[in-house]
């Protein structure tokens, strides 16, 4: 045997080693994306379920909220990017409450995603953040789990407060805006209005008792 078959061997089996190596590698990366994707939209559904649960307790309505579900695409008022999933809350076959999804195009880092619960009549059921890119210590305080803030809508309406106080204190409204950070709560407090506008625009639609799923 002399040295170029030798050598040619060589590469041959090199060759062969790092192909491998390279499936090997894909296949890892492939298969982490995948457990890494399933996990994400896991955790979302999961927000999801509690968020829908905190905002319109089991003792509030009878029906089961993720098959009552209508489909809402707006971009004017709720700033949806795609049509997105509403769920109604009902009592005795009456809708009680609305949960929509809504979205603040204009926090501090980008989109911020929320759950907006509004009784029949129009009062906030409650609001709860489902994801966003905020500052960790800044502008997470919009997260239930980091504080009480989110709660501050509870009970208001498009009249209470007056349309000129739904803004963040720093704008001459009601809201308090973080220590450090006005712009991540001012995003929500406008993107709450506007949803309380988009439910009274289309309160017939929305709260229409049939459960046959409707474009809002
Ligand atoms: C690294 C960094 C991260 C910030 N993160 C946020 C944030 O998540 N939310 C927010 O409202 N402001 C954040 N701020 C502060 C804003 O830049 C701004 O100063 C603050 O919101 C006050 O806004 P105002 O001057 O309009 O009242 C951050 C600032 C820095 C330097």
């Amino acid at each position: 045997m002399d040295n170029n078959e030798t050598a040619g061997r060589s590469i041959t089996r090199n060759s062969i080693i790092l192909g491998i190596f390279a499936m090997v590698t894909v296949g890892l990366i492939a298969v982490t994306q995948q457990g890494t994707a399933a996990r994400i939209a896991e955790e979302k559904r999961r927000a999801q379920m509690s968020a829908l649960t905190e905002i319109l307790p089991e003792s509030e309505h009878d029906n089961d909220l993720l098959e009552d579900t209508l489909v809402v695409d707006d971009r004017k008022y709720l700033n949806l990017p795609t049509p997105a999933v509403a769920y109604r809350g009902r009592q005795n076959g009456d809708v009680v409450a609305v949960i929509l999804p809504v979205v603040a195009p204009d926090g501090y880092s980008g989109r911020i995603d929320l759950l907006v619960g509004i009784y029949a009549d129009g009062t906030l059921a409650g609001v709860r953040t489902l994801s966003h890119r905020e500052t960790p210590g800044l502008g997470d305080k919009i997260e239930r789990a980091k504080s009480d803030w989110i709660l501050t809508f509870n009970g208001k309406s498009l009249t209470m407060p007056e349309p000129e106080n739904w803004a963040v204190r720093k704008d001459g409204g009601e809201f308090d805006q973080f220590t450090g950070a006005t712009i991540t709560p001012r995003a929500v407090v406008q993107a709450v209005y506007r949803a309380l506008q988009y439910f009274q625009e289309n309160r017939a639609t929305l709260l229409q008792q049939t459960e046959e799923p409707a474009n809002g």
